[in-house]
């Protein structure tokens, strides 16, 4: 038996079907086909050679690409590897295969954020001119007026230009919700300051069509096929903008 051939099993879960167990299950009832036989139980597979199709529909050629969602904690720093030895999202997820965080959070932001060796979504996702909507709960200094939520909304000018026009909703006096699709550095947070709101919390909630809410902090779990589906769809539609 070659050595590139993996239980098929495996290969499902990596591709976000869910868990062996899930996998498994979805091989005995028969949904999985091999080269176009259905297959059984402990079947192997080369995942670059063999033909693998779940209800009819083919996996595709991305086999090895890996999609990470992590609810990073404060104190973590987004980046692949830090000289200074501190801890990084990259430690917080499975080392192999080797992932990159999907644009970046502070370091004392909270919230979602996607890992991934799939480069051409991580690029759709990032590029200025695709960015999806991301969604913030910010906790802010001070009491929020009705004229710095129109600010915030209408567009704040900071020194690298004016942002644009974002969502923003008074949950209560100091907490925010906000949804832009820029990806300025520390962005929010400036924004907050100059209309007058230092933050003292933020959390990414949401990324495009991406929530999650029963992660907990530090916490991270595979995409499934369909969110991943998604979050493509959703890049793509945003070059339009
Ligand atoms: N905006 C910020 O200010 N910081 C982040 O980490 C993300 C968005």
């Amino acid at each position: 038996m070659s050595e590139d051939q993996i239980r098929l099993q495996k290969v499902l879960a990596r591709r976000g079907f869910g868990s062996r167990r899930v996998c498994d299950d979805m091989i005995a009832a028969g949904r999985v086909t091999v080269d176009g036989e259905v297959a059984v139980l402990g079947r192997r597979v080369d995942p670059e050679t063999c033909n693998v199709e779940v209800d009819g529909a083919p996996l595709g050629v991305k086999s090895d690409l890996v999609h990470f969602v992590l609810n990073k904690p404060a104190g973590v720093i987004t980046t692949a590897s830090d000289p200074e030895g501190r801890p990084t999202v990259v430690d917080m997820v499975p080392r192999t295969p080797r992932v990159f965080p999907v644009g970046r959070l502070d370091a004392d932001t909270e919230g979602l954020l996607l890992l991934t060796n799939d480069g051409d979504l991580a690029h759709h996702l990032t590029h200025p001119s695709h960015g999806v909507d991301k969604e913030y709960l910010v906790e802010v200094e001070g009491e929020v007026s009705r004229s710095a939520v129109r600010q915030l909304r209408d567009g704040v000018e900071l020194d690298d230009g004016l942002t644009a026009p974002a969502r923003v909703t008074a949950v209560e006096s100091s907490l925010l919700k906000i949804v832009i699709h820029e990806g300025r550095n520390r962005q929010v947070r400036r924004m907050c300051e100059t209309v007058g709101h230092p933050v003292v919390r933020l959390v990414r909630i949401r990324i495009g069509p991406l929530s999650d809410h029963q992660l907990a902090p530090g916490e991270w779990r595979e995409l499934t096929s369909e969110e991943v589906r998604g979050l493509e769809i959703a890049s793509a539609a945003s070059t339009d903008r």
